[in-house]
């Protein structure tokens, strides 16, 4: 299977913290990865790491076989890495619409073309079409997050890295959120997903990963790896997961 992304003893922190420590993940093409933790484990490092978000030696990651380590963010993007972000950073004061045109505007300027379409999204998670003139503050939470997924694939990633889709969402929401993610993968796009539930992160994803205190503890096919494995990697050893 065709490498997508993978890290190699990627190391990053914030000043003096070092949040990350020698984490290797690999990314297939077409795959979802999960990644869990506790908070604090690191989850939201590493994604910030991949998108150059932090400072990492070339090395540390690659995309697509090249290194790419430290690549400024909007390159990354051009690039085809889309990040949907811990509390999802929308453009206040926008509509729906208009939070979407920033990404087609963004898009639209990168020689690597891809299939998403404002029409196309709006088949995905209809109610943003009924929504579109509405000021994302107006929106309920899951829609929001419609938004901040639709605003990452409208940037035609081959990689789509998900912090916490499904914080503070009803379940039913959720639910709906996830279901997208077929359509996604269908493109040959993959996904990380950084999830706090792990019965979800387990049933959305081929394999996962799991971390502790910025180490991974945990790797392995979703399906095969067990509750009490998750537990011990999670806390350290000794606790099972509901
Ligand atoms: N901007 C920052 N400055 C300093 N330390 C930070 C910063 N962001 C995160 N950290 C620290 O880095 C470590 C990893 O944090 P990170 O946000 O990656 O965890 P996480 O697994 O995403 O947790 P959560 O589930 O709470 O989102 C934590 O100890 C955290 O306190
Ligand atoms: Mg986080």
């Amino acid at each position: 299977m065709t490498e997508v992304l993978s890290t190699h003893g990627l190391v990053a922190g914030y000043g003096d913290f070092q949040a990350l420590y020698d984490v290797d993940v690999e990314v297939h093409e077409g795959e979802a990865v999960a990644l869990i933790g506790a908070n604090g484990a690191g989850k939201s490092t590493f994604l910030r790491a991949v998108m150059g978000l932090l400072p990492v030696a070339p090395d540390m990651v690659h995309f697509d076989g090249a290194p790419v380590g430290g690549t400024p963010t909007d390159r990354m993007v051009q690039k085809g890495v889309a990040i949907v972000p811990e509390g999802r950073r929308l453009f206040t004061g926008m509509s729906v619409s208009d939070n979407l045109r920033v990404a087609i505007d963004q898009s639209s300027r990168f020689e690597r073309k891809g299939c998403w379409t404002l029409s196309r999204l709006y088949q995905l998670f209809p109610i943003l079409e009924e929504k579109a003139r509405t000021p994302v503050e107006s929106l309920s939470g899951g829609q929001q997050q419609m938004v901040s997924i639709g605003r990452a694939l409208l940037c035609q990633p081959r990689l789509l890295l998900c912090d916490e889709i499904s914080l503070g969402l009803a379940p039913r929401v959720v639910r709906e959120i996830y279901a997208a993610l077929p359509e996604v993968r269908a493109q040959g796009t993959s996904v990380v997903l950084v999830e706090q539930d792990v019965g979800l992160a387990k049933s959305a994803s081929d394999r996962l990963y799991c971390m502790l205190e910025g180490r991974v503890t945990l790797s392995g096919r979703s399906e095969e790896i067990t509750r009490e494995q998750i537990g011990e990697a999670y806390f350290g050893g000794g606790h099972a997961v509901g």
